[in-house]
């Protein structure tokens, strides 16, 4: 073009030309630069690079991903949930922990959180709940008060409450936290034989985190300092890592564990089902375009590989249309054509055509077919998970175990984890979060919640916030 600073115009100052279609393609590209951002997890930040197999759970599964001798290119993203595209880094509340491996048996996704457990365990509460930390219809303002009054009248939040309220509800970096798979994924083996594991992802650089008034600051000061520290260690050849780890279940121990296995308000307490290693991950190579490799990053927890299948966990089986719809809508239904989301290895489908469609498909575009178009695997992709499908359509309240109760696990948090300066700094966090904003028919409720999770923090929450 001639020109990238003046428009063409009929003499010097005279009107523009509709000709000057640089001009007018400045105009139209920036007015659709913006995608919409996701709904939840919107801020995130990430990077790329391998896992690498260092121990041997082939005895558990045939994945070819965590077999000995195995590296797999591997993306990452770490994010906030309820902040928008723009919002600090250091605001208190779970992050996100979502890895795409490029295995060779197509791509499989571990979209998990820096948590073991989560809010609710029915996805019909998952969307009202986000509701709830995200902002009001009047103001567009957030409001404490609409958090605290869903979470006390959702008593299954109690032990993810307690967890986001405590030290690692606002992780020092991305780099200072774990990620976990928190549902339960089933593992088939090559004879077949099943099991079902929790994946743990355990920083190599040592948990650590920010006070609230830490993260406040920083909230101020730098509202990327999350991202920067992931960029900046990675520029600096300073490679983060991960060692993964697993609980493993026998299969029919599901039936009869104390606790229901694939309730994602609870943990397999460590001394039930001990971790085994699997492997390391290493985040090696920053972005370059970070519109098209993270933005434009699609993780859906359905993307899964032989060897590995979904549990009866609610939550997980809903998860399982929920994002790639998402995808569908956020960035186009060819999506996966999209060079971040595509796997390494050949993909045979049947899906044709549709906006954005790039990659070229080949005759029979149907199947049956006797012209040699791919066909489905049975034996290769069994479904091998099992659970009754029979009965009554039910919308059904949970059952509770043995012992199994809201708050067990959330007691066993602040009683048996934490330390005096811990627990401290808990109920300074409780009081802190609930001195703004919230009405008093709330606070009253939130003064019993935390009773029901442990007496002397509720009466010690309650002191700190009106003297008693
Ligand atoms: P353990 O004593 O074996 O495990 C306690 C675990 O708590 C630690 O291994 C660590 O997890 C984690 N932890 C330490 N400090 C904090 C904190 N401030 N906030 C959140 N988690 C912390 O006991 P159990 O396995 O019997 O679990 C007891 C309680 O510990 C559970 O009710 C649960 O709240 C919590 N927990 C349990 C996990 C599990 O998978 N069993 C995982 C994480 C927490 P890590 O080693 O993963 O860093
Ligand atoms: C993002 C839905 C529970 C982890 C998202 C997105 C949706 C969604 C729609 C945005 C996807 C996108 O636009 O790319 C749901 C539903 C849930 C649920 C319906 C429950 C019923 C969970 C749980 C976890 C989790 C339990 C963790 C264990 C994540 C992560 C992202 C995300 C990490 C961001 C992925 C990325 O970095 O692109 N979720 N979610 N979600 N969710 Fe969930």
């Amino acid at each position: 073009m001639a020109s990238d600073e003046y428009s063409l115009t009929v003499g010097a100052d005279g009107p523009i030309l509709l000709q000057d279609h640089y001009l007018i393609e400045q105009m139209a590209q920036f007015n659709r630069e913006r995608i919409p951002e996701r709904q939840p997890h919107a801020k995130g930040s990430g990077a790329f690079g391998h896992f690498e197999v260092t121990g041997d759970v082939s005895a558990w599964t045939k994945a070819k991903v965590f077999q000995p001798g195995t590296t797999t290119d591997t993306a990452a993203r770490f994010s906030t949930v309820a902040g928008e595209r723009g919002s600090p880094d250091t605001w208190r509340d779970p992050r996100g922990f979502a890895l795409k491996f490029y295995t060779s048996e197509g791509n499989y996704d571990m979209v998990g959180n820096n948590t073991p457990v989560f809010f609710v365990r029915d996805p019909m509460k998952f969307q009202h709940f986000i509701r709830s930390q995200k902002r009001r219809a009047d103001s567009g303002l957030r409001d404490h008060d609409m958090q605290w009054d869903f979470w006390t009248l959702s008593p299954e939040s109690s032990h993810q409450v307690t967890w986001l309220m405590g030290d690692r509800g606002i992780p020092k970096s991305y780099r200072h936290m774990n990620g976990y798979s928190s549902h339960t994924y089933l593992w088939v083996n090559e004879a077949g034989e099943r099991f079902w594991v929790k994946y743990h992802f355990h920083t190599d650089q040592g948990i650590e985190f920010l006070t609230q008034g830490e993260a406040d600051t920083l909230a101020g000061e730098d509202a990327d300092v999350h991202r920067r520290d992931l960029f900046d260690a990675i520029d600096g050849g300073d490679h983060p890592s991960w060692t993964m780890k697993v609980q493993v279940m026998p299969f029919e121990e599901a039936a009869t564990y104390r606790f229901n296995p694939f309730d994602l308000t609870k943990v397999w307490p460590h001394g039930d089902y001990p971790l085994h290693e699997v492997g390391k991950l290493t985040l090696t190579r920053n972005p370059n375009d970070f519109h098209t490799e993270i933005e434009q990053a699609a993780f859906e927890p359905n993307n899964l590989v032989p060897g590995i299948g979904p549990s009866p966990d609610k939550m997980l089986l809903a998860r399982l249309f929920s994002y790639a719809d998402a995808h569908r809508h956020r960035l186009g239904v060819n999506y996966k054509q999209i060079p971040v989301n595509q796997p390494v290895v050949p993909v045979h489908s049947y899906s044709k055509d549709g906006a954005m469609r790039v990659q070229k498909v080949a005759d029979p575009v149907y199947a049956p077919n006797s012209y040699g178009g791919p066909s489905a695997d049975g034996e290769r992709y069994p479904h091998k998970e099992v659970w009754s499908a029979s009965g009554e359509f039910v919308h059904a309240a949970y059952t509770p175990r043995e012992d199994d109760n809201d708050v067990v696990q959330a007691n066993a948090l602040i009683n048996e984890v934490m330390d005096d300066a811990a627990r401290d700094r808990l109920v300074d966090n409780i009081a802190g979060h609930l001195s703004d904003g919230v009405s008093d028919k709330v606070l009253q409720r939130a003064f019993d919640y935390w009773r029901a999770i442990d007496k002397t923090i509720g009466d010690r929450v309650a002191e700190a916030v009106n003297g008693g």
